[in-house]
């Protein structure tokens, strides 16, 4: 078999953020990573994905950790690799539409503080979703990655993302990258998409996925055939199932080809060392469940993204609903209709996910919408890709004419003199606007607890916990 491309296949690795995310909730801290910068720095890796939503949120949530301060450190200790960063198009790193000039403040900043390249999504696709990002992360000298957000279903058909790439690079996309977030993406359907998007798009083509089907090797090796110029690995100790196929694995696989990474196995190795400490400390703490490792094809049934499952099987231990999460699974694909088959993704996957565990946990479907479904419904997050089941939209309320047709962001008046107003009296810098702004229930007790350890508790209580526990199952949801 020939390959389509003669150049070095170009390697991202994701253990400071996808791997660690998929496997382990996010929980890996930067005293975890710093030991092994220097190697990492000394790989030659395209770039080494470290930061997005889920990090920035768990650095605070869980790690009392600032998230700001990480890139900072993570900048300084990998002076020679370029830092990437995952980004949710309009909903910034959050969960709701921010207007333009908090997403101009947030990509300024990024870029500040250490980012180079910004992969931008939308979880819909829907472009007007990805608009100012671009425009914001171009103004300040960053790299543009847009992307597709890779789905299946009776309208997402290759044509489909050939024809939105195009549109992406039209956008002023430096690359384009193809997120298979569920690994649903197979070794031969990735081998003409990546063909197909090579003859159309000019821009560098950049695949993510994951290995929770077990098809991930095959499908980066298929790509690598059909051009793909940049993919997504982690070092071994995180790598595979909800996770990335494993780098050596793939370095390895194309050595003495001429799409060889000219990369160094016997640094990945010194690497994989350090992690695989890591990943056992994880494991031990109880974190790391071996379960996300195994192969579990019902992911091409129920098209759930890695993060999704191994958060599902946590969260339903935690409510002692264990015995759900096949119900659960396989009601996911009946609600992603009725809502117009929106790709699984943040937040669609979270909002999706959760609508369907309230339709079985309450035994009836529809019983109960949660205000996101209700704000999906209504176009709130942008159009949906399919048609919406309309009787399912005038349950949760929303006649036809309430829809929303326009760039949801157009109807957001500027927001960040607002936000800086409201934290002026805990914020000690922009960054600490940003950060209170996108996670208002975690970032004031974090900014409490860092600048004043002793009066924290009293000073800034833990935001009650919402009443109704499945709601809280929605917020711990995030990949
Ligand atoms: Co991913």
């Amino acid at each position: 078999m020939e390959f389509l491309s003669n150049k070095p296949l170009l390697i991202t690795d994701t253990i400071l953020r996808d791997a660690h995310q998929s496997q382990a909730a996010t929980r890996m801290t930067i005293e975890d990573m710093l030991p092994a910068l220097e190697v990492l720095d000394s790989i030659g890796y395209y770039s080494l994905e470290c930061w997005g939503g889920a990090t920035f949120d768990a650095c605070m949530r869980f790690l009392n950790e600032d998230p700001w301060e990480r890139l900072r450190t993570l900048k300084k200790g990998l002076p020679n690799t370029k830092l990437q960063m995952l980004f949710r198009g309009q909903n910034i790193l959050g969960y709701k539409h921010y207007a333009d000039d908090v997403v101009d403040a947030f990509c300024r900043k990024s870029i500040e503080n250490g980012i180079d390249i910004i992969r931008i999504f939308d979880a819909l696709n829907d472009v007007r979703n990805l608009e100012q990002a671009i425009k914001s992360t171009k103004k300040y000298g960053g790299q543009v990655e847009a992307t597709l957000s890779y789905t299946i279903s009776p309208i997402h058909n290759e044509e489909h993302f050939v024809k939105l790439a195009k549109e992406l690079e039209q956008m002023g996309a430096d690359s384009i990258c193809i997120k298979d977030m569920a690994n649903l993406l197979l070794p031969m359907d990735a081998y003409s998409l990546v063909k197909a998007l090579k003859e159309t798009v000019s821009v560098p083509i950049h695949l993510h996925t994951h290995n929770t089907t077990g098809t991930g090797d095959m499908v980066l090796l298929m790509a690598a055939y059909a051009g793909v110029d940049i993919v997504d690995t982690a070092l071994s100790p995180l790598a595979n199932g909800t996770s990335q196929p494993a780098t050596e694995s793939l370095v390895a696989t194309l050595k003495g080809t001429v799409r060889d990474t000219g990369l160094d196995l016997d640094k990945m190795s010194d690497a994989a060392t350090h992690f695989r400490k890591v990943a056992q400390r994880l494991q031990d703490a109880g974190i790391l469940n071996p379960k996300v490792l195994r192969v579990d094809t019902n992911t091409l049934r129920y098209q759930v993204p890695g993060g999704m499952l191994s958060n599902l099987i946590s969260q339903l231990k935690e409510a002692k609903k264990e015995d759900k999460y096949y119900d659960v699974l396989a009601e996911i694909p009946r609600v992603r209709k009725d809502f117009g088959y929106p790709p699984l993704v943040t937040p669609s996957s979270q909002i999706v996910g959760t609508q369907a565990v309230m339709n079985i946990i309450m035994g009836e479907r529809y019983k109960v919408f949660p205000k996101e479904s209700k704000a999906m419904l209504k176009g709130e997050y942008g159009k949906l890709p399919g048609e919406v089941n309309e009787e399912v939209r005038a349950k949760a309320g929303i006649a036809p004419e309430d829809v929303i047709t326009c760039r949801p962001a157009d109807l957001l008046e500027p927001e960040l003199e607002k936000y800086k107003e409201e934290f002026k009296d805990i914020a000690k810098s922009e960054e600490d606007v940003l950060s209170l702004a996108l996670f208002p229930q975690v970032a004031p007790k974090f900014i409490a607890n860092r600048d004043n350890p002793v009066a924290a508790p009293d000073a800034a209580p833990a935001s009650k916990a919402d009443p109704n526990a499945v709601r809280e199952l929605y917020v711990e949801y995030k990949f």
